[in-house]
């Protein structure tokens, strides 16, 4: 199992929510402000690939209704860890369930209020690599995820897409545009290393990587969606060089593993990157609807 750790997921989560693309962001709100205009009952939305909730932390709070979440991942630590962050960001939670406790109950169904407004939670672990229909045939207002579609094969994008009968808004898939400062004459060199990685097997097969948004865009389209993208790009600066000397570390790591760039040549860029006062790592969000 590719597995994602609740530190790396924790230090993303401010610059996630801060570089989704607003006049997108702004076109989701309209339209689940209609469906709640006619609907008693909550607004429901399915996020998949959840990790810790980070999606639900950035959009629930600008729905003006009240919701029913399911968050749907394969990893049942993350799922616990979702509940636990989510537990801890709530104005309340109805169940009184303890902070700082994981027992073996940890993924139960959660009701939180967040600026007035009730939010179920429930949590399902599911490998959506293997069973992706059950979660899409449950009634929903919209489906979600983040950071999620650039894991996926081409053929399981098809599969999504036949089966997809939901308005689907995806933010931050990772498109492959990078820039970094100051110039180093090994970025394209690593780039091109890091994108045969990303095009690696993640669980569905050889991972659209850096297509993923655009072959989304164009099967949706096929489907009779239609389509809005807006980017939504990391802009990281001195404020972020946690973040920035993760990054490094991380892209150093899996261009070496393709073996493209030698061992030397990515740790020497890894360690150079670390300490880069600004770059740019290019995202796109979608929003999907008929
Ligand atoms: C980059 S993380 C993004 C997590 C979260 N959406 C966020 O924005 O913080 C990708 C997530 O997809 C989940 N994931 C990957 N493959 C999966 C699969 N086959 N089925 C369900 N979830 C999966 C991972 O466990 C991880 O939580």
């Amino acid at each position: 199992m590719n597995t994602f750790s609740t530190d790396w997921l924790s230090l993303r989560e401010g610059v996630d929510h801060r570089s989704r693309n607003p006049a997108l962001q702004q076109q989701v709100l309209s339209y689940l402000e209609q469906v709640g205009s006619v609907k008693n009952d909550p607004i429901h939305i399915i996020d998949l690939g959840s990790g810790t909730g980070s999606n639900l932390r950035a959009l629930a709070p600008l729905i003006q209704h009240s919701q029913n979440w399911t968050l749907v991942d394969y990893d049942p630590l993350l799922l616990m860890a979702a509940r636990e962050k989510l537990c801890a960001w709530a104005d309340s939670v109805s169940d009184g369930a303890p902070h700082g406790h994981l027992d073996s109950n940890a993924t139960r169904p959660v009701t939180l209020v967040k600026n007035n407004h009730e939010i179920n939670v429930i949590f399902l672990q599911k490998d959506l690599a293997g069973d992706l229909q059950s979660v899409l045939s449950k009634p929903a207002d919209l489906i979600t995820a983040a950071a999620f579609f650039d894991l996926v094969a081409v053929g399981w994008l098809e599969q999504f897409c036949r089966a997809l009968k939901t308005p689907l808004y995806t933010v931050l898939t990772y498109n492959g545009q990078e820039t970094w400062l100051p110039v180093d004459p090994w970025d394209s060199k690593i780039l091109e290393a890091f994108h045969h990685h990303q095009g690696s097997d993640k669980g569905f097969g050889s991972a659209a990587g850096p297509l993923a948004l655009t072959t989304l865009e164009q099967l949706l389209r096929k489907e009779g969606f239609k389509v809005v993208t807006g980017s939504s790009p990391w802009v990281l600066g001195p404020n972020d060089s946690l973040l920035i000397q993760e990054l490094a570390a991380g892209t150093a790591k899996a261009a070496a593993e393709t073996t493209l760039v030698s061992n030397a040549i990515a740790q020497q860029w890894g360690e150079s990157r670390a300490q880069s006062p600004k770059c740019e790592i290019g995202h796109d969000d979608l929003f999907a609807r008929y």
